[in-house]
């Protein structure tokens, strides 16, 4: 039996197993795939013995993801650009990483909007770690410009300097004005997150044809989508890039591309809301 886990700490909350049981089961594999709580401390002895422990790979969340980019093998030029690692695999029995984040956020965008990214320019909220994943995946989707606007202005200019001259630093303050030159405006921060102040943005000068997304899935409809919704833009949540990620690293395990369905979606929604009933 093929055995894969994801591992974070805290780990409770993480929604992964439920996607690749979905998909365990739709392709009648037999495999397990389940959460496994790992404190910082014995991350490298998790990494060191996770093939005699009879895994084939795992997932990495929150606070592992530089440590183990720092301790594996990883060859994606992407992956190294971004500097962190979501997804382990094995081969010839040695470790490599992938971040597969951004890989998932572009594969969302594609399948909902008919997007191209050539001669584009897109407008990013955020300056984190979820913003590095898609910087570095609309870059290398040959966007022609992506503009960083960040509370802390000096993160922005770090990104920028880290990923060359088609990103750039700007002021949050200015977002609203600059709207009018956004092809796609991605939302990264946690504004809009239950718990979190909502992202107040007049989206009065961004073109009907940009597209809206945010990477916030709970709640599935931000105050951000839902302007921009009014404002008559296509809008992504952030929950068809958590099953979008998903998929590269399924495959590598068991070795089936799975299919983001409908119905995983449906499953996911219902899990969001039965911790809201709770
Ligand atoms: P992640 O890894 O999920 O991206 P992070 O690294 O903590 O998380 O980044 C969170 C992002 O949300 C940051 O860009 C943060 O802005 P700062 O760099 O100024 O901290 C942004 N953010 C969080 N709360 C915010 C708020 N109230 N107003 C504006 N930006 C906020």
């Amino acid at each position: 039996m093929q055995k894969a886990c994801v591992i974070g700490w805290p780990i409770e909350h993480s929604r992964s197993p439920i996607i690749h049981g979905y998909w365990l089961n739709k392709y009648s594999i037999d495999g397990s795939y389940k959460k496994h709580a790992v404190k910082p401390s014995e991350l490298t002895t998790f990494l060191q013995t996770l093939d005699e422990n009879g895994f084939c790979g795992c997932n990495v969340t929150i606070p592992h993801k530089e440590n183990v980019f720092n301790q594996i093998i990883v060859t994606d030029p992407v992956t190294i650009e971004i500097g962190a690692v979501n997804t382990v695999f094995i081969e010839n029995g040695k470790l490599y990483g992938l971040n597969t984040d951004g890989y998932g956020f572009l594969s969302n965008l594609k399948s909902i909007t008919n997007w191209n990214s050539a001669e584009k320019a897109c407008a990013v909220i955020g300056a984190g770690g979820a913003a590095r994943g898609i910087i570095a995946a609309l870059k290398n989707d040959g966007l022609k410009t992506i503009s960083v606007f960040n509370r802390t202005f000096a993160k922005a200019e770090k990104l920028a300097t880290e990923f060359g001259p088609s990103v750039q630093a700007k002021r949050f303050d200015d977002l609203a004005g600059f709207l009018s030159e956004t092809d796609l405006l991605v939302n990264t921060s946690s504004l809009g997150m239950i718990g979190q102040p909502p992202l107040e943005l007049s989206l009065h000068n961004l073109p009907s044809h940009a597209c809206v997304a945010d990477i916030v899935y709970d709640p599935l409809e931000t105050e951000l989508l839902r302007h921009a919704k009014k404002n008559g833009n296509k809008v992504v949540d952030g929950l068809g890039m958590l099953l979008h990620q998903a998929v590269p690293g399924f495959e590598k395990w068991f070795g089936i591309r799975p299919e983001v369905t409908p119905e995983l979606r449906d499953l996911i929604v219902a899990d969001l809301q039965k911790e809201k009933v709770l």
